[in-house]
């Protein structure tokens, strides 16, 4: 078996990794993972505090030299100078992570024209700015971009009219850089995180619905968890998929077979 064929454990040595809103959750364990086989990893995060305990971690889990900037994927120049600061000490880009997103439960009715742009902005626009800041580096490098996508992107989940619409666009982006950018070697893809325990993603979405319950919708019966989207995003970003872009991976232990409807049901009876 070669390299190209297997994963092995110094897979990423050498390579040079970015991810944004890399300080928490999966982007976190996506980061770490990273680090683990071998590459050279830099996040980008909004909070001082949670990026300077991040970058501790995954200096531990890899060869110490991890990066952590201070950047609000909204700023397209800040991501920007935060991407070309990675590449100055860590080599242009291989693999760009698009995972920085923001979220609340809200009834379509009642969420403001702002709240609405907010999650659009850190969501879709935050993802593009990425994308276009790395561009060049990947294009260098032919690497790989990946987006941290969501369920509500193919479904639409009750309160969650801003995220469905951000993810979409996000979804819609990534297979549109694919079409444009296979030319310069460069992949584009997407992955769907089922619920996964212990994130800010699930503790704010369950707080209603009941992690139970929910979890009891999931045909795996159980939430996912951050090691698990980190294993199918390495996959994804290494030789092993060499041929794959445009392409969406559902690690969501089967709930988007179940739509939405047990989701919504539980929700409405929550919050009457
Ligand atoms: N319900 C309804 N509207 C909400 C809301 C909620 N729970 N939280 C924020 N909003 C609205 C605000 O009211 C505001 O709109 P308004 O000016 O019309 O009142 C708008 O969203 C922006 O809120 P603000 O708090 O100023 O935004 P922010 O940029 O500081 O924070 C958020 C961004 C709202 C996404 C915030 O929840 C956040 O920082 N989240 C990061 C972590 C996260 O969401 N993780 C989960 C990822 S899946």
């Amino acid at each position: 078996m070669t390299s190209s064929t297997c994963l092995t454990p110094q897979m990423f040595a050498g390579k040079s990794v970015f991810v944004t809103g890399g300080s928490s959750g999966i982007n976190l364990a996506i980061a770490r993972s990273f680090a683990e086989h071998g590459a050279a990893v830099a996040i980008c995060a909004r909070d001082a505090d949670k990026l300077r305990s991040a970058i501790a971690e995954l200096s531990q889990a890899g060869d110490g030299q991890a990066l952590g900037f201070v950047a609000d994927v909204r700023n397209d120049g800040a991501v920007r100078a935060a991407l070309e600061s990675a590449a100055h000490q860590h080599g242009p880009a291989d693999v760009v992570v698009c995972g920085a997103a923001g979220n609340f439960m809200v009834r379509a009715e009642d969420l403001t024209p702002n709240g609405f742009r907010t999650v659009v902005d850190i969501d879709l626009i935050g993802t593009f700015n990425a994308a276009n800041g790395a561009f060049e580096q990947l294009r260098a490098t032919r690497g790989s971009l990946l987006f941290v996508s969501a369920g509500q992107a193919f479904v639409p989940f009750s309160h969650q009219a801003h995220a469905g619409a951000a993810k979409a666009g996000v979804e819609n982006l990534m297979r549109n850089l694919a079409l444009e950018w296979g030319r310069y070697g460069i992949r584009c893809n997407s992955i769907v995180p089922g619920p996964i325990a212990g994130t800010e993603g699930v503790r704010r979405l369950a707080a209603d619905v009941g992690e139970e319950a929910w979890a009891d919708m999931v045909p795996l019966g159980r939430f996912g968890t951050t090691d698990e989207i980190a294993s199918m995003a390495l996959v994804l970003c290494s030789p092993l998929a060499s041929f794959v872009t445009g392409t969406t991976l559902v690690a969501d232990g089967g709930l988007a077979l179940t739509g939405s409807g047990r989701f919504n049901q539980a929700l409405e009876r929550a919050c009457s």
